[in-house]
């Protein structure tokens, strides 16, 4: 077992060990696949200390409390700060950190409205260095490649992941190797990876076909993955939920909603809530609900059609790119968590999305489409009476509106759907569009089209 100092308040030792998900086996070591070497399933992140460590919860939230006034690296962190619930470092300037975390809650008025649902927030993880709620893992996981001295760093990516991970390798002094299907991801994305200095392949096949050659890479090579399929990816991940419990002053909300592309994040926030829950930091368990684009739709089905006992994979399909997966790596995980939190997980077309993701932007918050499934996905739990009119519910929104402006830039001028089966539907948001003007340069036009504006 890896030994590490006691943590600085004393609280802690967050001594850390591999299990298997599916056969429990425990080990000091994880393979370069971080599968396990008995029957090839995930690990995950384990912490045999804390059964007995009987946590003062009192100070745990006080010293994370107090880390915010804090001027060190690892303090203004909003995952280090959380350091105790995480793989123990053996000290602080060891952390790859660009400052990420501390993501604001916003409430949603106007959503709520909508939805019906009063009490409704987003937790802003767009609002990350790079963009995206990828950074709150990959501080951790680059931090760990570091540290197992490894030169190179890889992974399969729709787009954030890539420029998460290329911007952390190369404030730690990592070379990055990121994997991405050919014309499948927006050039916002891309331009980071670029950006950041990785070297950049775009493959001629899908996000499913990338993750598979990686995972044949890693084997053969001396990279050490940043997918989510590493457990540290997903015990950064984790202080999404703490920050947010954190900013809800412990009170667990009714429903958190996530939206569900390779499954990495619904883990992660699931796992972080049960943690939350043993330790006896927060005293129930919100649903943590996830949400799929139709298109895209694997858990769904492998819940419907399977029962959550094998996974049914499809060829996916969306509009919301950062979702467009398949073959999901972490269902198993997803499907416990699901089972723990007592969650639901639904499906939304590419209309709802469109416009869930403009309402969103109306309250002048903005979100990349994959984040905006999870207000299309309320309001079918609404609905369905899943979710109660009177119960509060946090969105997790994660990515930046900024990520894929061709689709938002298409959304408002009217041409997303052209050509498409959806397009006579489509008709119905137009409300929502808010096209830009060509006018003559005369103070005349702009008057009239103030004038205009006023009137509609
Ligand atoms: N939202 C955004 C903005 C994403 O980029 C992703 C995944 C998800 C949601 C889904 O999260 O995979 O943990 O279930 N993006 C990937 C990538 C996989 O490569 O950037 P998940």
């Amino acid at each position: 077992m890896p030994t590490v100092p006691t943590s600085a308040d004393g609280v802690h030792q967050a001594v850390f060990r591999f299990r298997c998900i599916a056969c429990g086996d425990v080990s000091d070591e994880a393979g370069q696949n971080f599968r396990c070497p008995q029957c090839k399933d995930l690990l995950e992140i384990t912490y045999p200390r804390w059964k007995e460590a009987r946590s003062d919860v009192a100070k745990l939230k006080s010293t994370w409390r107090e880390r915010r006034l804090s001027s060190t690296p690892v303090d203004l962190s909003g995952v280090w700060r959380f350091r105790e619930l995480l793989p123990a470092l053996t000290s602080d300037d060891q952390a790859i950190t660009l400052r990420e975390g501390n993501t604001p809650l916003y409430e949603l008025p106007q959503c709520a409205r909508i939805t019906g649902v009063p009490r409704l927030f987003a937790k802003h993880q767009g609002l990350n260095p790079t963009g995206s709620f990828k950074d709150a893992g990959m501080t951790v996981a680059a931090t760990f490649a570091r540290l197992a001295s490894f030169r190179w760093v890889a992974c399969a990516s729709t787009g954030n992941t890539s420029a998460s991970m290329a911007a952390y390798a190369a404030r730690g002094g990592m070379r990055s190797l990121v994997l991405v299907p050919e014309g499948k991801i927006s050039w916002s994305k891309l331009s980071q990876a670029l950006d950041y200095g990785s070297v950049t392949c775009q493959l001629r096949t899908d996000f499913d076909g990338c993750l598979r050659l990686l995972q044949e890479l890693v084997l053969r090579a001396p990279v050490y993955q940043l997918n989510s399929i590493n457990p540290f990816r997903l015990e950064g991940q984790k202080t999404l939920a703490l920050e947010l419990l954190e900013q809800l002053d412990w009170q667990s909300p009714d429903h958190i909603i996530v939206p569900g592309g390779n499954l990495g994040n619904s883990s992660a926030i699931g796992k972080a809530l049960v943690e939350m829950r043993d330790l006896g930091l927060i005293p129930c368990l919100p649903k943590l609900s996830i949400i799929q684009a139709e298109g895209a739709n694997a858990l769904v089905r492998t819940l419907r059609e399977a029962g959550g006992q094998r996974l049914i994979s499809v060829q996916a399909e969306t509009r919301a790119s950062a979702v467009r997966i398949g073959n999901p790596a972490s269902w198993k995980k997803a499907v416990h968590v699901l089972e723990a939190t007592g969650g639901a997980c639904e499906q939304v077309t590419e209309i709802e999305i469109a416009q869930a993701k403009a309402e969103i932007g109306a309250e002048g918050i903005g979100c990349e489409p994959g984040s905006a499934v999870t207000l299309a996905g309320l309001k079918k739990l609404v609905k369905q009476g899943f979710v109660k009119r009177e119960e509060t519910v946090v969105l997790v929104l994660t990515g930046n509106l900024l990520k894929d402006p061709d689709f938002t830039m298409g959304f408002h001028r009217g041409d997303l759907f052209k050509g498409t089966p959806d397009e006579s539907a489509s008709a119905a948001l137009n409300r929502l569009r808010h096209p830009p003007i060509v006018l003559d340069a005369t103070l005349d036009a702009v008057i009239r089209t103030l004038e205009q504006a006023e009137k509609s």
